[in-house]
């Protein structure tokens, strides 16, 4: 059964003609929404969100489909002790496909080891967050016309920043790729992300704690959050929330053409002032994560079938 957990489990090739297929959604929704008539699509979510959770039922909503499940763990038997696999296995009886966030990483994987219908890793702890990829995917696409010869620059909590990981693995595969890793000295990308990701694929890197400095070489600034649910300890969240706060004075030497991008929620990173910009990209990508993820329930669906 195919699932999605890491983004590396789908293809260049397949990632592309996910791309193709949101595209045209976009220009025609009206052919598309009949296409799910009949499959339920399970959200299976143990930790807060808005967009991920919302854009999956949207999405399947908009395909003509229906919707099932929980926003928290303590409303499902998860908060009786109920394991992961089991609940995999139940949902399985209920629902054609499942979308499921959970704070442990690894835990969409057993999920998708025990179901027997498609699992969509929605988020799984500090590791993964490939259908946020898939919408930055969509994004970057549709603003850059394509992958190839960017310099991409991450900011903010590399450490925690799930969508992070994810988007330098899928952005890896591609030609001429340079990345500006910009964060304080206790966020900075873990070492398994550079070793197995960047310098297993050659691709040049460079560390800085300075935004500003880097700006003028961007071609995509990719802010993040400060993951406040992952820290220890309150004092150092407190200490580092405010490290990066994105403001206009601040794009004077970016790029005519740079693409803001950040995943959302956002905290305090990226001032309201910055969102009139025309380079401001962020709210696109929630609208391109429906759009995308409309591509990717239709795919797994049809080979489920096979
Ligand atoms: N980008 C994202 O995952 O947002 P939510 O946490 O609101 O789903």
């Amino acid at each position: 059964m195919r699932s999605l957990i890491d983004i590396l489990d789908f293809s260049v090739e397949e990632l592309n003609e996910l791309i193709g297929v949101a595209n045209d959604i976009i220009a025609n929704p009206g052919a598309y929404s009949e296409k799910c008539k009949g499959k339920k699509l399970a959200t299976l979510f143990f930790e807060p969100s808005t967009r991920t959770r919302l854009s999956f039922e949207a999405a399947m909503l908009e395909l003509g489909g229906s919707v099932l499940g929980f926003s928290e763990a303590n409303s499902s038997s998860a908060a009786k002790g109920e394991s992961v696999a089991d609940t995999a296995k139940t949902i399985s009886c209920y629902a054609d496909i499942i979308a499921m966030r959970h704070p442990k990483e690894g835990a969409p994987l057993v999920a998708s080891q025990n179901a027997s219908i498609p699992v969509i890793n929605a988020g799984d702890g500090g590791h993964n967050h490939p259908t946020q990829t898939l919408a930055d995917l969509l994004t970057i696409s549709r603003e850059k016309g394509g992958f190839n010869n960017l310099t991409v620059g991450f900011c903010g909590d590399l450490k925690f920043g799930r969508t992070v990981h994810s988007l330098i693995t899928a952005l890896s595969r591609y030609e001429g790729l340079n990345v500006v890793l910009i964060s304080p000295e206790e966020l900075k990308l873990p070492s398994y992300v550079k070793k197995d990701v960047l310098a297993k694929n050659n691709i040049p890197y460079k560390q800085t704690t300075d935004l500003e400095s880097v700006m003028p070489e961007l071609d995509i600034l990719y802010m993040t959050r400060v993951q406040r649910e992952r820290f220890f300890n309150e004092e150092d969240y407190l200490r580092l929330k405010d490290s990066y706060v994105l403001e206009p004075k601040k794009l004077k030497n970016a790029k005519k053409d740079l693409c803001i991008m950040h995943p959302l929620p956002r905290v305090n990173e990226i001032s309201v002032a910055v969102d009139s910009d025309p380079r401001a990209c962020y709210f696109k990508q929630v609208l391109n994560g429906k759009y995308i993820r409309m591509a990717l329930i239709l795919k797994l669906l049809e080979e489920a079938k096979k």
